[in-house]
């Protein structure tokens, strides 16, 4: 039987990397698929890789207007919206008397008003249906504890762990549940921008800073894609009926809870 047999999901940044790995196998678990990107093409091109049950819609979460759009053609398109990936992220890194209003504010209109304002406008569509929800926010392990040269980041990160707890709280009596996902190291395009940054920083060559963090890791490597997908889709379905305002670590046993 397919765990989300006939659910209607929206994942956010799921053009490429982690979203789009949620989004196959969201959609090969028999639910229909929104991949929210704010790179179009990109997610188009996703939407037709993975094909049945997956189409692309543009969504900016920085942009309310955009998010209220993307929310009301999800929940029209389909009947209603059932789960929510908070997805949508971006990192940067900088020591702390060189970190820029700019990055900052980038920062934490991404990753944390776009988290809580797109959690927000689901949870009132979920609300106005009557038949709950699933509301999965990704944090990190950055989230867990501060690093020297990723102060905004880790902000960020502690942040969303912070509105998974209060959200997931405040939102249990509508039947929606929330949690999230603390990964640790993940290859990709966005580790691929991590290690630029710490090879600028630590003045190391490109490529070093990947492999001692994927050696570090009491698992043996890096986490791939695959590695998150049994827990997206544990806490998208219905075995997570009694899980609330969680944060689960993925990350080869980087950090313990
Ligand atoms: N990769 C890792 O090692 C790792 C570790 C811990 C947590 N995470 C978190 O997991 C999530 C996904 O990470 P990833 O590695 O797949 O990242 P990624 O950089 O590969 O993909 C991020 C996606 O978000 C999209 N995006 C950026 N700004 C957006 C906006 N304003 N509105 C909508 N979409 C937007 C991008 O276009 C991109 O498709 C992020 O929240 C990230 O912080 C990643």
């Amino acid at each position: 039987m397919k765990r989300l047999y006939g659910k209607s999901a929206l994942i956010t940044g799921a053009a490429r990397g982690i979203g789009k790995a949620f989004a196959a196998a969201f959609a090969g678990e028999g639910a229909v698929v929104a991949i929210g990107d704010v790179d179009l093409p990109r997610a188009e091109a996703s939407a037709a890789e993975i094909g049945m049950g997956a189409y692309a819609v543009h969504l900016d979460v920085t942009d309310q207007a955009s998010i209220d759009k993307a929310i009301a053609f999800v929940d029209d398109k389909t009947d209603g919206l059932d789960i929510l990936v908070n997805n949508a992220g971006v990192f940067d890194m900088a020591p702390i008397t060189e970190i820029t209003r700019e990055s900052y504010e980038r920062l934490f209109t991404i990753n944390v008003a776009g988290t809580l304002f797109t959690l927000q406008a689901a949870a009132k569509a979920m609300i106005a249906r009557g038949k709950g929800g699933k509301i999965i926010n990704m944090a990190s392990q950055a989230g867990r504890r501060g690093e020297p040269l990723v102060a905004v980041y880790c902000a960020t990160k502690a942040a969303v762990i912070s509105l998974t707890q209060s959200a997931g709280l405040n939102l249990i009596a509508h039947g929606i549940n929330v949690n999230a996902i603390s990964p640790g190291v993940v290859e990709g395009e966005h580790w691929q921008g991590v290690d630029a940054l710490f090879a600028k920083y630590e003045n190391r060559p490109l490529g070093e800073k990947m492999r001692l963090v994927g050696e570090e890791v009491p698992y043996g490597r890096m986490g791939t894609v695959e590695d998150l997908i049994g827990m997206a889709v544990f806490l998208a379905g219905p075995e997570s009926e009694y899980v609330v305002a969680q944060t689960y670590n993925v990350d080869g046993g980087n950090w313990m809870s």
